[in-house]
């Protein structure tokens, strides 16, 4: 499973790059909002850091030949764009359009199974299943992650499974459990991933066991 960050925050993005372990970015309106940087430029500045990984910028217009006058727009900025599109019906022929232009599209805001099958069936590179929000509404998040991995064995679909709005180490264990291809986690969780207390506790001990040699240096 490819582990993506979810953030648009440059800092948290050059740190992921020198940890080896991330090999995408997805961002959304919501990140962009927070950073104090002109969007076009930070964006560019953060495809150039990941070449040649996928970058996901989602489009913000609504009437759908905007999106797609936009979505052409923003994979013009760099050659590692992937341009995000919410899963809605007058989007559809957009979709199917940029898909045949050779534009690489992830399906965000993606809640069920069959919205997923639909939009694998228009060849999108990814579809983005939003696991903390389905479970923020008491629906199972992470049955949908292995409902969509199902469907993607029996019909051997090529688009990626991006689990989205993962929130705790759990979500990220449970969806590589199910097969999900690729997890976009926040920067939070992300440093949450490798900390275990037994790790930090044993070496603790071990520091303690080894001072009472009082060796000056080693080896
Ligand atoms: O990748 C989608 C993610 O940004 C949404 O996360 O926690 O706002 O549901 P959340």
């Amino acid at each position: 499973m490819k582990l993506f960050l979810d953030s648009a925050h440059l800092p948290d993005i050059e740190y992921g790059l020198e940890t080896g372990l991330i090999e995408g970015i997805t961002t959304n309106p919501t990140h962009l909002s927070k950073e104090g940087e002109k969007s076009t430029e930070l964006l560019k500045k953060i495809c150039a850091l990941m070449m040649p990984h996928d970058v996901s910028i989602e489009v913000t217009e609504k009437n759908a030949l905007d999106v797609y006058n936009q979505a052409h727009r923003i994979a013009d900025l760099a050659e590692n764009v992937v341009v995000k599109i919410p899963c809605m019906p007058d989007y559809v022929p957009v979709i199917k359009k940029l898909v045949i232009e050779g534009i690489a599209v992830n399906i965000t805001l993606l809640f069920s199974v069959v919205q997923g099958l639909l939009m694998a069936k228009l060849g999108v590179k990814y579809i983005s299943p939003f696991v903390g929000r389905l479970d923020d509404i008491d629906t199972n998040g992470i049955e949908l992650i292995q409902d969509l991995k199902k469907i993607k064995n029996i019909y051997n679909f090529k688009t990626e499974i991006l689990a989205a709005s993962l929130r705790g180490p759990l979500h990220v264990h449970q969806a590589a459990m199910a097969g999900a291809d690729c997890a976009t986690v926040p920067p939070a969780l992300f440093k949450l991933l490798l900390h275990h207390p037994l790790s930090e506790k044993g070496v603790l001990l071990f520091d303690q066991d080894w001072k009472k040699l009082n060796m000056q240096t080693f080896p």
